[in-house]
């Protein structure tokens, strides 16, 4: 698929702008805080109702402005569609199909499809779980975009649960009476089955994209591999059906439930699993050096552009300022690789930064204004 028109309305740093796009390769350059990167993460939003930079709404919305509306045209082979996002922090967001009657932001899901390659990459490797958990379940979501409605179960479920917790840990501690247990025990069952099935998806998912992300690795580094993706959850999963994974899930929470209860927090599940990268015999996080890191991710961005590809309906690619971050020899694979994408919007600050093989369309971006040259 790929975008014909995007339109913001109080998105970032712009009031208003419409820019017509092309497939191929459109490139936004202009210095630095001109609003390039604000263009590129609207495209993104539509994919995941997320920020690639932010994890919530409020900086998206302009200064001083009350919502912002993200609107874009989509061609999928002979289909044209428009979806249309309307951010209000606070308070619900809004989603429209083809100026249609409302319908849930989750309901958009699947129309515009990225795979965003960006600086904050880098964090996949270096950083925080949660960042690698966050790079799972958006790419699940790609693949099934009904796992929103499970995600969205799970964290609720969680949220409740971890209140009860809370409760019963307070409650404990200044000797109140004791929590009805069969509270917990329908909670557990909720968690375990949202739980299970997202647990399932990340198994799949990484046993799919794992020869996907080491090709990658050694098209872009070669011979520096071979690279591994190995889940390490917080409960023992060795199973992949479903309903083993619930039935673990369960003796899991059943086991560490005196601990829970002393902690107030919920211990086990999909929320505190881990993805570990291997470069070769050792972890990637810690030990490879900042360029092993930084075409670890790109391999994990690349294998994910070959997975949705794959699987039918293609991304759009977006490269957020990243060819500056890159040595030459990379920065001419990398551009090689993703070249022949239905459309691939880049982002840089000059010219030169823009590889030779992505020349396409240009837009000059500068103090909010976005020229075709
Ligand atoms: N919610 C907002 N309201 C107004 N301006 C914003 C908002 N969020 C970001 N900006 C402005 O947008 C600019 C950054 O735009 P960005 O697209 O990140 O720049 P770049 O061209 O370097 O990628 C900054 O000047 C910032 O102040
Ligand atoms: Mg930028």
């Amino acid at each position: 698929m790929h975008v014909t028109h995007l339109s913001l309305a109080d998105f970032r740093s712009y009031s208003r702008i419409e820019v017509p796009l092309e497939a191929g390769v459109t490139a936004f350059v202009g210095p630095n805080g001109q609003g390039k990167t604000n263009l590129v993460e609207a495209v993104g939003y539509l994919a995941t109702l997320g920020s690639h930079r932010v994890s919530s709404d409020a900086p998206l919305v302009r200064m001083g402005a009350e919502r912002a509306v993200v609107r874009a045209q989509v061609r999928q082979g002979d289909r044209q569609q428009l979806v249309e996002l309307e951010l209000n922090p606070g308070r619900a967001n809004r989603a429209r199909i083809n100026r249609s009657t409302q319908v849930r932001p989750r309901d958009v899901l699947g129309i515009v499809r990225t795979v965003l390659f960006a600086p904050e990459d880098l964090a996949l490797v270096k950083g925080d779980p949660g960042e690698r958990r966050r790079f799972l379940d958006e790419l699940i979501t790609a693949r099934s975009p009904r796992m929103a409605g499970v995600r969205s179960d799970y964290d609720r479920v969680l949220k409740q649960r971890n209140t009860l917790l809370k409760s019963a840990a307070l409650a404990r501690r200044h000797g109140g009476r004791s929590m009805d247990m069969s509270t917990l025990d329908v909670w557990d069952q909720h968690l375990a089955r949202a739980g299970a099935e997202l647990l399932a998806q990340r198994l799949d998912l990484i046993a799919t994209i794992q020869p996907l992300a080491d090709k990658a690795y050694e098209q872009l580094a070669p011979g520096g591999g071979p690279v591994a993706l190995e889940y390490k959850p917080s409960a023992p999963s060795e199973a992949h059906t479903r309903e083993d994974l619930f039935e673990q899930l369960m003796a899991a929470l059943a086991e560490a439930r005196k601990q829970e209860i002393e902690r107030g927090v919920t211990l086990v599940g999909p929320h505190r699993d881990d993805l570990m990268l291997k470069l070769g015999q050792l972890p990637a996080k810690g030990y490879a050096s900042h360029g092993e890191s930084w075409s670890y991710a790109l391999a994990l961005r690349l294998a994910s552009y070959d997975l949705l590809r794959a699987e039918g309906n293609e991304p759009v690619l977006v490269l957020d300022d990243v060819f500056a971050e890159l040595d030459s020899r990379r920065r001419e694979r990398l551009a090689e690789l993703v070249a022949p994408g239905e459309q691939v919007l880049v982002t840089a600050a000059v010219d030169d930064d823009v590889p030779h093989v992505l020349s396409g369309v240009r837009f000059a971006v500068s103090e909010g204004t976005v020229e075709r040259v």
